[in-house]
């Protein structure tokens, strides 16, 4: 994780680097720093904390420049404090460095170093870098663009960097290897950025860097791009379809509740042209020539991690029970590392947002080298996981900018049913009248989601009374289990409670134990699927006198004389319900985090994309 950001041109760095910084600062907000040249003199700012608190410490100090480069910091080597922060310079404090990733062999090149005689002052793999550079360039006597070319080969791991030199202020270098970077081009002036929300009001034409590839980027020149072993690359320019109100809050007090008031629109995004509105055809034009493969496959085995983990696990219920595939569900972190079994017969599946995850495309790359065809269902455009896969769909949910997974999560599942129904009726495991009603069920989705959301002001209320519960259980069946673990993510991710999702039956294997007058309990109870089973596991809590908070389908009579609270949901099918189940979930763990004033964006500890594993 990490952003960064950089700017060459004629106008002044500082403020566009700043706005850059607070746009990516969902990659991490454990401390950020800036370096700006001018008149061959480097000044480089840092601070401890928030994007904000860089701006305050640098109100009285000198930001002039043309030149710069920007970092908010997500800490993985050393604390998070003002001397681990970025930028790091070399030693002879010419060279200021920038870097998103890990270097994974920075010992062994740090020990080194210090025998040279190089002397470090932070804890950080970033500063082994820029020694390294520095240390290349005046031996070998090659310039910028080569030295970092040449140190690149000597590290392991994954980077996205950027380096300038206080001699030249007309130059930024940049280079990537497993995390993102993209180019913007302007007129006399460059943009670099891990993503393309800092660039996008100032320039549509990008260049996205590749693995491996290095750039120069000087303001007077045509953009110049290598590889890493010295193969010249002629920049491919792509246009930008982002737009400048997708990353605004657009009066909303949150990314996040903006992004979850979003859901009706973005699952009509993702549906929109997939689904014919005559026939009832569905096509997923990304995966067209992989259909034959994924309807041949023996088994379907999805890889991703937290709440693309969740989805993943309704895509298990989905394709199990419409299309017949057998689907193994697998955290792609444990999956990289447990020498699993994948044969060519096999599909593997990716479902990433960000599509950045260092451990799902781990994941990918071993399903690939042993020949399994490997497809993704990603949310940002042109990220690394839809570069890698053999095929797959977008999600098209528009920018995700809260660290807590809302929207992708909705539009994700759309994909999966989609996916499931398309192989189910070329499969023939659905008669023609299932697959139809399901379908049209399906478009209804969007204003059921409207109606759900009707009931904020509810969700509001409950979220006061249980506000300071320092534990939350939430339960669930069939559909409805993966719901009940995302809900409890939701929770723990944003308000700090502990809070635990099980299937409702297991409960009492265990987490019953922890039930009392003070425990609260999310009871996922809608109509159809195991309705009369969650309701006898309701009657189990309510035995011991646990407080219920019951999501329910409207009418509902049997649960609401037992439940202290009733969320009431319009009725659908069963295999559709998580994309309802899940919205009173998301807006009772936003109220809480609110009201015990959390900071519901960019909660403690996390971000957005992990591009480190
Ligand atoms: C981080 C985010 C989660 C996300 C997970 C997987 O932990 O905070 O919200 O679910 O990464 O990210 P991905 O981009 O692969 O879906």
């Amino acid at each position: 994780m990490c952003g960064i950001v950089g700017y060459v041109g004629g106008q002044q760095a500082y403020p566009i680097i700043v706005k850059g910084l607070h746009r990516l600062e969902y990659r991490g907000y454990d401390s950020a720093g800036i370096a700006i040249t001018t008149d061959k003199q480097l000044n480089i700012y840092k601070q401890a904390g928030k994007v904000s608190d860089l701006e305050d410490f640098v109100k009285d100090k000198n930001v002039k420049g043309n030149i710069g480069i920007g970092h908010t910091r997500w800490a993985t080597h050393g604390v998070p404090n003002q001397l681990n922060a970025h930028p790091h310079k070399s030693g002879d404090s010419n060279l200021a460095l920038i870097h998103n990733g890990i270097i994974e062999n920075y010992d062994s090149l740090k020990k080194a170093l210090i025998k040279r005689g190089h002397v470090f002052e932070s804890e950080t793999d970033t500063e082994v870098l820029v020694h390294l550079i520095e240390e290349i360039k005046k031996n070998e006597k090659v310039n910028l663009f080569e030295a970092v070319r040449l140190a690149l080969n000597e590290v392991i791991g994954a980077y996205a960097i950027l380096v300038i030199d206080k001699e030249n202020n007309e130059e930024i270098i940049a280079a990537r290897k497993g995390s993102p970077l993209v180019i913007g081009i302007g007129k006399g002036e460059y943009f670099v950025a891990s993503d393309a929300t800092p660039i996008v009001e100032y320039t549509r034409n990008v260049v996205y860097l590749e693995d491996e590839q290095i750039a120069r980027i000087n303001k007077k020149e045509a953009l110049e791009i290598k590889t890493i072993s010295n193969i010249i690359k002629t920049p491919y320019i792509d246009e930008l379809e982002l737009s400048l109100e997708a990353i605004e809050k657009e009066g909303f007090e949150h990314f996040m509740l903006k992004e979850i008031f979003e859901q009706p629109k973005c699952i009509l995004d993702t549906m929109r042209g997939r689904i014919n509105a005559k026939t009832g055809e569905i096509t997923l034009g990304g995966i067209l020539d992989y259909e034959k493969k994924i309807l041949n496959a023996e088994r379907i085995i999805i890889v991703a991690c937290g709440t693309s983990w969740h989805a993943g696990l309704i895509g298990e219920y989905l394709f199990e029970d419409l299309a017949r595939i057998s689907v193994e569900v697998e955290y792609a972190s444990e999956f990289r590392y447990r020498n699993p079994i994948i044969t060519e017969k096999d599909v593997v599946l990716a479902i990433s947002q960000s599509g950045e995850t260092a451990d799902t495309m781990a994941a990918l790359e071993l399903a690939k080298q042993k020949g399994a065809t490997i497809l993704g269902i990603c949310n940002v455009v042109g990220s690394s996981i839809p570069r890698l896969t053999d095929a797959g769909s977008y999600t098209h949910a528009g920018p995700e900018i809260g660290v807590a997974s809302t929207k992708a999560f909705t539009t994700q599942v759309v994909v999966l049913t989609l996916m499931a129904l398309r192989i189910a009726k070329e499969k023939g495991t659905l008669t023609n009248t299932e697959y139809r009603q399901i379908i049209t069920e399906l478009e209804l989705i969007p204003k059921k989601v409207e109606k759900v959301l009707e009931l904020d002001d509810l969700i509001k209320e409950i979220a006061a009374e249980f506000k300071d519960a320092t534990n939350f259980l939430y339960l669930g069946r069939g559909y409805n289990f993966p719901v009940a673990l995302e809900g409890a993510l939701k929770l723990k991710e944003i308000s700090y409670i502990h809070a635990e999702g099980y299937p409702a039956a297991e409960m009492k294997h265990g987490p019953i134990a922890l039930i009392d007058e003070h425990m609260p309990i999310v009871v996922l109870a809608t109509r159809k699927g195991n309705y009369e089973k969650v309701v006898s596991n309701i009657q189990e809590v309510k035995a011991r006198g646990g407080r219920l908070i019951a999501i329910v389908t409207e009418g509902d009579k049997t649960v609401k004389e037992l439940a202290d609270y009733c969320i009431e949901i319009p009725a659908c099918f069963e295999e559709l319900m998580p994309l309802l189940s899940i919205i009173p979930l998301q807006l009772l763990s936003y109220h809480i985090a609110v009201m015990r004033n959390c900071n519901v964006d960019q909660p403690r500890n996390l971000a957005k994309s992990v591009t480190v594993e």
